[in-house]
């Protein structure tokens, strides 16, 4: 009886220490939780990861919402990062974290890159504010997450539609800058 509930209380705990802290760079880039033993679910997701915008520039704030299926059960665990299209890499910080519900991770040695539980508690929902960052250009992004449904259950690496980069380093700009240098050549040829 007694290694019976031993057991329980050990899978409870490593459930809810499910993502390792920050300073594990490999489960940064895998985004896979500690459970070596089981392996991401392949059917479709009962978790959702949304956005309230469907273009960013440097510095601009996305509202992030994390949202169970109305038929799903709740979900226990997730870790949240913003990335480049493809990127290996968390970009851009979370910001206003609610410290009750989830706890900031420094992935990538970029502070709050990253956004994990911050208890096991069920939950249906969870809402996070993320910055783009001023000091470098990105390309498009999207956030991408794992959900964590029970210890064993959980859905690796799930993304939210694009959001598409209006930053000034751009394809567009580069074709603006190509257009004003043929003007510039068509002009002193005609000189
Ligand atoms: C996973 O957990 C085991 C045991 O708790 C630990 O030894 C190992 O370093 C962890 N691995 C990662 C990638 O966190
Ligand atoms: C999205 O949410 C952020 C943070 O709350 C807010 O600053 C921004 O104006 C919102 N964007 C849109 C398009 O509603
Ligand atoms: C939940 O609802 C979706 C559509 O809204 C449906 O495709 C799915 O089969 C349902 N899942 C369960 C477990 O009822
Ligand atoms: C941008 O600023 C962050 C901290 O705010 C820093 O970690 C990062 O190295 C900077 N990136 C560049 C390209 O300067
Ligand atoms: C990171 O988040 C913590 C709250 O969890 C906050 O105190 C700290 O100022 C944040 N750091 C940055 C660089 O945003």
């Amino acid at each position: 009886m007694h290694v019976y509930i031993l057991l329980v209380l050990c899978v409870c705990v490593r459930g809810v220490t499910s993502f390792p802290n920050g300073e594990v760079e490999e489960s940064c880039q895998s985004m896979t939780p500690n459970h070596s033993e089981f392996k991401s679910q392949t059917s479709s997701s009962p978790y959702k990861v949304s956005v309230n915008s469907t273009t960013f520039t440097a510095g601009q704030t996305i509202t992030v919402t994390l949202q169970a299926a109305e038929n799903a059960s709740e979900f226990q665990g997730f870790m949240l990062q913003a990335r480049e299209v493809d990127g290996k890499t968390a970009v851009g910080r979370f910001t206003s974290i609610n410290t009750v519900q989830s706890r900031a991770l420094n992935c990538f040695n970029i502070e709050n890159s990253t956004l994990s539980q911050a208890s096991a508690d069920k939950k249906s929902h969870f809402e996070a504010t993320w910055e783009a960052p001023t000091n470098s250009s990105l390309g498009d992004i999207q956030f991408v997450v794992t959900f964590v449904r029970d210890y064993p259950v959980f859905w690796n690496m799930v993304n939210s539609s694009t959001i598409r980069s209006t930053s000034p380093i751009n394809t567009p700009s580069t074709t603006r800058f190509t257009v004003i240098l043929l003007a510039l050549t068509f002009t002193s040829i005609n000189l």
